[in-house]
């Protein structure tokens, strides 16, 4: 039997209040810390964002740290994370909340979807959890959880599915308690709904779900075939001198790692290109990239785009784990 709205509520939120895990994001709704927290766990799960969230906050504990600090600082607290556009967008959207002088943070969905990098996830998270606002969040866990609450069959990353939880989140969402409501349902397909084998026997909602009545949970959501990866080859060059390393900054029309300090890539400059040295294999997003390093001399004089760097100093001008594990293997 499904229950109404209001029953599953409170199975939802008694459960929550046991079980919710003692993440740093919650301990203050702060709304700074909240975006913070809810823009890297957009692609990045919660044991890889935890260890990252103290340290950022520490470096910038709040939106005006945020919005003085130069871009190349905000990439670096970002190492490890991935998706280095969000890192970009939280900082240029940072910059016009401080602008905003006496306003502080906004306060409603509109003004939050009109910032960079926050789409309708982050606004209604940040809005719900700091200022209680009744907006539902559908993330993948969310849909999870729904899909099979309500035996839903249709794929949930077409756009006439999403719209259809979209629209039973929202009238699911507790009015009263927004911002628990959304966190108990991510938590729920975070450690018990979760993709593989659905931990039912420890479900507040098992009595009303209807996947689990007609035995089809495991086989829901019915995602259809992911987009393969895309393999892309990268040549880059190892160009030493007298104990210093040619360094790039990629430029921000570039396909990925937009605006990182990184090695040359071959072709983008005057060199002698001579023998490999190593191979590696990077995923970033969808992209499968090999890269091959070949030890290379400059021709004429250091490009605008480059600078000398102390071969015992690179990790620290260097922020993705794509150069990390390069230096490393
Ligand atoms: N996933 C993303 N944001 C979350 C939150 N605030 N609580 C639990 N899981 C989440």
């Amino acid at each position: 039997m499904t229950l109404p709205p209001a029953a599953l509520r409170r199975l939802l939120l008694a459960w929550y209040r046991g079980h919710a895990r003692p993440l740093p994001w919650r301990s203050d709704a702060d709304p700074y810390r909240v975006w913070v927290a809810e823009t890297m766990l957009q692609q990045t799960t919660i044991s890889a964002a935890r260890s990252r969230y103290e340290a950022f906050l520490r470096r910038f504990p709040s939106v005006r740290a945020l919005a003085r600090a130069r871009s190349d600082q905000v990439l670096r607290a970002w190492t490890g994370l991935g998706y280095y556009a969000r890192a970009r967008n939280l900082h240029a959207a940072a910059r016009r909340v401080a602008r905003r002088r006496g306003e502080g943070f906004p306060r409603d969905l509109q003004s939050w979807l009109a910032l960079p990098g926050v789409g309708r996830y982050t606004a209604a998270a940040v809005c719900s959890i700091a200022f209680g606002r009744p907006h539902a969040v559908l993330d993948g866990n969310v849909a999870r959880v729904l899909c099979r609450l309500f035996a839903l069959r249709r794929d949930p990353r077409r756009a006439a599915a999403r719209r259809r939880l979209a629209e039973l989140a929202q009238a699911l969402l507790d009015p009263r308690r927004p911002g628990d409501w959304n966190q108990a349902l991510m938590e729920l397909g975070e450690v018990v709904c979760t993709p593989k084998r659905p931990g039912c026997p420890a479900c507040p909602l098992r009595g009303s779900c209807s996947a689990r009545r007609r035995g089809i949970q495991a086989l829901l959501p019915a995602l259809g075939r992911r987009a393969a990866p895309l393999g892309l080859r990268w040549t880059c060059l190892w160009i030493e001198r007298r104990g210093r390393v040619l360094l790039w900054k990629r430029g921000q029309d570039e396909f990925l790692l937009k605006g990182h300090w990184g090695l040359p890539e071959a072709g983008r400059l005057a060199a002698l290109v001579a023998e490999p040295l190593k191979t590696i294999r990077h995923s970033i997003t969808r992209y499968r990239i090999e890269l091959e390093l070949r030890r290379a001399s400059l021709r004429g004089p250091k490009p605008r785009q480059a600078r000398w760097v102390k071969r015992s100093r690179l990790r620290e001008s260097l922020v993705s784990s794509l150069w990390l594990k390069l230096l490393d293997d």
